[in-house]
């Protein structure tokens, strides 16, 4: 069952009824600030850091659901409602949202009256821009009157959530002409504060929330807009909100439209003031000016989607299947976008609070999104690198707003390291930009104690040799990709967190997974050693991974799969010989991706097992059996119920793995197929099943053990997007960047006769052209660039930044 359709055309996903199976979000905003709304206008604002800088409250674990957003209430003639639908939910004769690249356009109408709001944070603006445009479709003039509402939060989201003796007595406003400004704690040590503003003269306002609401009512019943009476409250400590209240007389048929700016403003310090305590307000008066009138509006949501199909002109596919064409050209790059902007600090299964920026995770975010903006990305990685140690290890998080690791979340996960040497050889591989790797970057942010950042790569490709467990394996530390993996941990206090809490000396526990990354991600260092000259290196560290996959293939292999792990004494993990937990994806996929047992013959039986035992309609469970009690040598793992996230959950992250590893060994039609099963657009028909947004990833579907099998959780802010987007792209339609060029090696399922990419690379533009007239699913038999033959599989950059084509006959 579909709760909406897609409209490809306009890059839209058209929600037709508000009561989704949960609330199905976008997100809006670009670069520093950011909005999260749901198709009933549910959602917050904040600017840069989710915790640190946030606007709008917004509670988690409500009831009922998603009741917090911006909203504008409609009151005509005695009745009262939402074009949203929520948080009034009073029946409507018309509903849509469109939510699309960076708006969303939310329409209710009832009883001959249309309001739709629009919302969208323009590009280089730290504001949510709301057009609202309410337009009178009945025969009989009317007399409308409308009541905005934004709840402030108290700026930290953590504290303003638990801190009440002294959060209920500092709220503070300033009211200025048609602007509610908020300057909690601007009087002391804050140079920040936010406003809110409509483009024309208000007929009263509220900015007590006690007095809008009533203390004993809900949203769904502000005793305000229930009268169709402002109050005209000026808020001191309690509650601060920004109400404006509009009249507006309509004719038949006449629509007027609003502009709204929720907006927030930095001033320094010797110009934070007007007078004793009235604000210096010309920075958010320039911005307010920017949006006077509804035509600034239209050109700066023209500008945002010329901005987009700028961005998604990188990498473009013509194709006969129209989900596969929605999902590579419009949605997955989309998402790639927002969870490199935001890791997984905000959605609505991350509270904004809990995580910053974590190291894995944005480096591997990066493989999604470095062909989008590759400058942005040269940043990350700079910043990323910032917060490494000079041993090589690292914070497993930092804070966006500070750009320092986060030591509650603490170091140790022994896969950490490899990932930065994988973001900065996709980012070369993209750009060609060496000159990356001769940058000066502090560890742990001391300026005083820094080194290039091929340093830095050196001595995360090292830190894995020098931390060998009994094996001559990878010392698995707090944890690998697999943060609930926890071999060191035993934790048997409730509500510890299995990450951070103490760990035993663990120098036995060794991870089958960070051998294989090593194997995967190692070549491209030795490659980069040998780019500066340093044949030496090179050499060392191809010596070293060649014994890593013979370690891997002795040890790490357990007869038709390989193992995952071996614990803190030395017993197997992801064994025939264990009762529980006998087979897991992720060394599957790693260690095939890496290449390793593939001349052997080991890595087709992996993958079969992969089939034969870890195989659901919905997607590939991550180990089979489940575990059924708490093992306290293996952590949180073992704490899920069976069937859910890391306890053979269906972990969206590592399927794409098995995607690429099938693609390696050639097995185009079986990487399709994986590819499809858990493709949010392929699975929008069963979206009363599936539950999250049909046009983005989730990071879990519910194993084929869970009561629940086939629901989706966690959507948007998944390691799925970029590695999803990878394996579709460069492993099966196979156009993935080099160092010298593109090098195009797809491996597709045999019936397809053929597609087109258009590729932007290095400031060239691509029209590559695959032929399948032998319906293989692997192998080129033929490349031309412009007609000339090439030998190899490389397009060679020309250049010249102008158009070439490339035309591919597999066979
Ligand atoms: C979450 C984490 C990621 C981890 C994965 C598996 O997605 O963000 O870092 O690898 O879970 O535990
Ligand atoms: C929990 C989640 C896991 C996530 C981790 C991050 O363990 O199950 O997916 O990676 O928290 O701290």
């Amino acid at each position: 069952m579909k709760f909406g359709h897609f409209d490809d055309a306009r890059k839209e996903y058209v929600i037709t009824t508000p009561q989704t199976p949960y609330p199905w979000i976008n997100y809006l905003g670009n670069e520093n600030f950011f909005g999260l709304i749901s198709n009933t206008s549910g959602g917050y604002c904040f600017y840069r850091d989710a915790r640190m800088r946030r606007l709008t409250r917004y509670r988690y674990n409500n009831i009922p659901v998603d009741n917090g957003g911006r909203y504008f209430y409609v009151h005509d003639e005695g009745d009262f409602w939402t074009p949203g639908w929520m948080p009034v939910k009073r029946d409507l004769d018309f509903y849509e949202c469109r939510h699309g690249l960076g708006y969303t356009s939310i329409t209710g109408e009832r009883n001959g009256v249309r309001v739709n709001q629009l919302a969208f944070i323009p590009l280089n603006y730290n504001g949510e821009v709301y057009k609202v445009t309410v337009k009178n479709t009945s025969d009989k003039k009317k007399s409308v009157k409308l009541f905005s509402f934004v709840e402030f939060c108290l700026w930290n989201a953590q504290d303003d959530m638990t801190n009440f003796q002294r959060n209920l007595s500092i709220g503070e406003v300033e009211l200025k002409d048609s602007v509610i400004y908020h300057k909690t704690e601007y009087r002391e040590r804050r140079d920040h504060y936010s406003f809110f503003s409509v483009n024309r003269a208000i007929d009263g306002f509220d900015t007590d929330r006690e007095s809008f609401l009533g203390l004993y009512n809900g949203l769904d019943n502000p005793q305000v807009v229930a009268k169709g009476e402002p109050s005209n409250s000026v808020a001191s400590g309690w509650s601060p909100i920004a109400s404006h209240h509009l009249k507006l007389d309509l004719a038949p048929g006449e629509e007027q439209t609003l502009v709204f700016v929720l907006g927030y403003v930095e001033n320094p310090q010797e110009e934070k003031w007007e007078a004793l305590d009235v604000i210096n307000k010309t920075r958010a008066e320039a911005m307010i000016a920017k949006f006077a009138e509804p035509a600034q509006v239209d050109a700066s949501l023209a500008e945002l989607a010329a901005y987009w199909n700028n961005l998604l002109s990188k990498y473009m596919i013509e194709t006969g299947d129209e989900k596969l064409g929605r999902m590579v050209n419009i949605w997955n790059p989309y998402q790639c976008m927002v969870t490199f902007n935001m890791s997984r600090s905000a959605s609505y299964f991350e509270s904004g609070i809990g995580r910053g920026m974590g190291f894995r995770d944005s480096n591997q975010d990066l493989l999604g999104f470095v062909h989008q903006i590759p400058g942005r990305a040269r940043e990350r990685i700079i910043d990323i690198a910032s917060t490494q140690f000079d041993d090589g290890s690292a914070y497993h998080q930092y804070q966006p707003l500070t750009k320092r690791g986060n030591t509650e979340v603490g170091i140790g996960f022994n896969d950490d390291p490899l990932w930065l040497i994988s973001g900065t050889a996709a980012y070369v591989k993209e750009t060609g930009d060496f000159s990356i790797l001769d940058e000066d970057v502090p560890f742990d942010n001391d300026t005083n104690n820094s080194a290039t950042l091929f340093e830095h790569l050196k001595r995360s490709f090292y830190h894995v040799p020098n931390n060998l467990g009994p094996h001559g394996l990878p010392l698995i530390g707090r944890a690998d990709w697999n943060d609930c993996l926890n071999l060191n941990c035993f934790s048997n206090t409730p509500g510890e967190s299995f990450q951070t809490t103490e760990n035993i000396e663990g120098k036995v526990a060794e991870s089958v997974f960070i051998a294989g990354l090593f194997v995967f991600v190692g070549p491209d260092y030795v490659e980069i050693c040998r780019r500066r000259g340093l044949e030496k290196e090179a050499a060392e560290a191809e010596a070293l991974i060649q014994g890593m996959k013979e370690t891997t293939m002795k040890h790490g292999f357990d007869g038709d799969w390989f193992l995952r792990a071996y614990d803190h004494f030395g017993d197997k993990i992801g064994s025939k010989e264990c009762a529980e937990g006998q087979i897991f994806i992720e060394p599957q996929g790693m260690c095939v991706m890496a290449g390793i047992g593939v001349e052997s013959g080991d890595a087709e039986k992996a993958l079969d097992s992969v089939i034969e035992k870890l195989e659901t309609k919905h997607g590939i469970v991550l180990q089979q059996p489940p575990y059924s009690k708490y093992y306290i040598n293996l952590g949180e793992i073992s704490s899920y119920p069976p069937g859910y996230k890391e306890n053979a959950g269906i972990f969206c992250h590592n399927n794409p793995w098995i995607m690429i590893a099938e693609a390696e060994i050639g097995r185009g039609d079986r990487a399709f197929e994986v590819y499809s099963r858990i493709a949010p657009a392929y699975r929008e028909d069963i979206s009363d099943l599936h539950r999250m947004e049909p046009y983005v990833y989730s990071q879990m579907i519910a194993g084929r053990d869970a009561v629940r099998h086939g629901e989706a959780k966690n959507s948007w802010l998944t390691g799925t997007a970029s590695w999803n987007f990878v394996a579709i792209t460069q492993a099966i339609l196979g156009i993935k960047p080099d160092f010298d060029g593109l090098k195009v090696d797809p491996c597709i399922p045999k019936a397809w006769d053929g597609y087109t990419i258009t590729r932007v690379f290095r400031g060239d533009t691509y029209r590559i052209k695959i032929t399948n007239p032998n319906h293989v699913s692997k192998g080129v038999a033929k490349l031309t660039l412009d007609g000339q033959e090439i030998t190899g599989q490389v397009i060679p950059v020309v250049g010249d930044g102008k158009t070439h084509e490339v035309e591919v006959v597999l066979g």
